[in-house]
């Protein structure tokens, strides 16, 4: 196993061969998947070569294949991670239990749900970023915008599997309404507002990288631990793709922090007004972005309290991330305690599950800052570190809705909130401003003036590659 066949049409290590009533099915939905790939992915890039790594295998070591490639031809397939051997439901109220390689009567509408909800972030953030190529900062960046995209494409393949695999007809009528609804369109918007949010800068995409698909690896790695044993593999291949979006995203505020750095002390001052005249991005500048970015994809976890979240957890459709690290896995008997606008509340464990995920998925958000904060320490601004807001500031789901709290969790009086809000998110100037350091830098190893280069370039290349080639 492992191995996949690209001899085929739609490569695939599911043995799509043998299943002719899927794989026409399929068929059929490819050549749709390719126009809104041309039409609405990277705009104007389609002609071009990206040098571009494949998955050759699912195994954990040596997967990737790497080749210049135009992306229209990029090989999207079917890839689930190797299965194990007798795998049983790990939580939940059926935990022991056999995993199920097919779809119980029972909850069909459930998984069918959860599958679209993830399904339709993949091609949402295509959309969001469709214009980012137009002012990218160097080549290397240009790649990597255009490796995470076929990968979300991908991503949306392997949910389209499920649904054409396990869920008939209503499986394939869902596959196509995941190309029919489009991210920030007034009629039909994708489904999670984060979603809909745009991307047009890319201040804003390595903060959606670093904060939004770091969402995205909790919700896989929820469903990574699914009883319905499909749903689980096709999951825990995706994370292993998704792993590079984050690196995206940490590396590039990284080295946003970096060049700051060196500008102030090129400058000798931390005078913002002073740093955004050299053309560089002031640390509380990147503060107002990691607070937009942080608060809006921690919206993405729900509702604190959800009859929802309890009912998967119990049923064994979606756990908890790395479920394995804990030692009750039916949380029958287990409580929370849940700050909420009206005090502390002890919840039953079961129902805040979202607030769980939510946790721990703070403390993932943490590591990057812990790495960034070294770094401004080390050049002697360490009263210039960066924080995540409060999970309590700027929410639009769960108990905090319209409570006016800032970054740092105090409640304020809502004229002092008002008042304050672009001291703590971007205001309209902070964007403009933003957008006039948007570039386009194309030529190979040569760095936009705002963003400092990586430590190495991709695959062992030197950085001066010409990592996208235009016809
Ligand atoms: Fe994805
Ligand atoms: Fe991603």
């Amino acid at each position: 196993m492992g191995g996949i066949n690209y001899s085929e049409k739609i490569p695939n290590n599911v043995n799509l061969a043998n299943d002719r009533t899927l794989q026409r099915a399929l068929e059929h939905w490819q050549p749709k998947f390719i126009d809104w790939w041309k039409s609405m992915g990277p705009s104007d890039f389609q002609g071009a070569e990206a040098y571009l790594r494949t998955a050759v295998s699912v195994n954990a070591d040596g997967w990737a294949r790497y080749g210049a490639v135009k992306m229209p031809d990029y090989r999207w397939g079917i890839f689930l991670a190797d299965p194990v051997a007798e795998r049983r439901i790990g939580f939940g109220d059926l935990m022991g239990q056999p995993a199920w390689q097919q779809v119980p009567g029972e909850y069909r509408s459930t998984l069918r749900r959860l599958i679209v909800t993830q399904g339709d972030t993949e091609p949402a953030s295509v959309e969001q970023q469709r214009l980012l190529g137009h002012s990218c900062p160097s080549l290397y960046d240009l790649r990597n915008l255009f490796q995470v995209n076929v990968e979300e494409g991908r991503h949306l393949w392997a949910m389209v599997y499920l649904l054409h695999a396990y869920f008939g007809r209503d499986g394939r009528e869902e596959a196509e309404e995941l190309l029919a609804r489009h991210s920030g369109d007034a009629d039909k918007p994708r489904i999670l507002s984060t979603f809909n949010e745009p991307i047009s800068d890319w201040l804003s995409f390595y903060c959606f990288t670093y904060f939004t698909d770091r969402d995205g690896k909790y919700q896989l790695k929820s469903l990574a631990e699914s009883g319905f044993d499909p749903l689980s593999r096709t999951c825990r291949f995706m994370l292993t793709e998704e792993a590079h979006h984050m690196f995206v995203g940490e590396t590039g505020i990284g080295r946003v922090v970096r060049r700051t750095l060196e500008v102030m002390k090129a400058l000798g001052t931390d005078d913002p007004s002073a740093i955004r005249r050299a053309g560089a991005v002031d640390l509380p500048l990147l503060q107002k972005y990691l607070n937009f970015w942080c608060s809006s994809s921690l919206d993405l976890f729900g509702n604190e309290i959800s009859s929802n979240a309890a009912a998967n957890f119990a049923n064994g459709l979606k756990g908890r991330p790395d479920e394995s690290q804990y030692t009750d896995h039916v949380l029958r008997e287990a409580t929370l305690k849940l700050a909420t606008p009206e005090g502390d509340q002890e919840a039953p464990m079961l129902n805040a599950l979202n607030e769980v995920m939510r946790e721990s998925y703070l403390k993932d958000c943490e590591i990057g800052l812990k790495r960034w904060n070294r770094v401004i320490e080390r050049a002697g601004h360490g009263a210039l570190a960066l924080a995540l807001p409060s999970a309590h500031f700027r929410r639009s789901i769960g108990s905090w809705v319209g409570h006016p709290v800032d970054p740092q969790g105090r409640i304020l009086p809502r004229e002092q909130y008002d008042r304050r809000l672009y001291d703590w998110i971007p205001s309209e100037a902070d964007r403009a401003f933003v957008r006039s350091l948007m570039q386009r830098v194309v030529e190979p190893g040569r760095m936009a003036g705002w963003v400092a280069p990586p430590d190495r370039g991709i695959n062992n290349l030197p950085l001066e590659h010409e990592y996208v080639r235009f016809q």
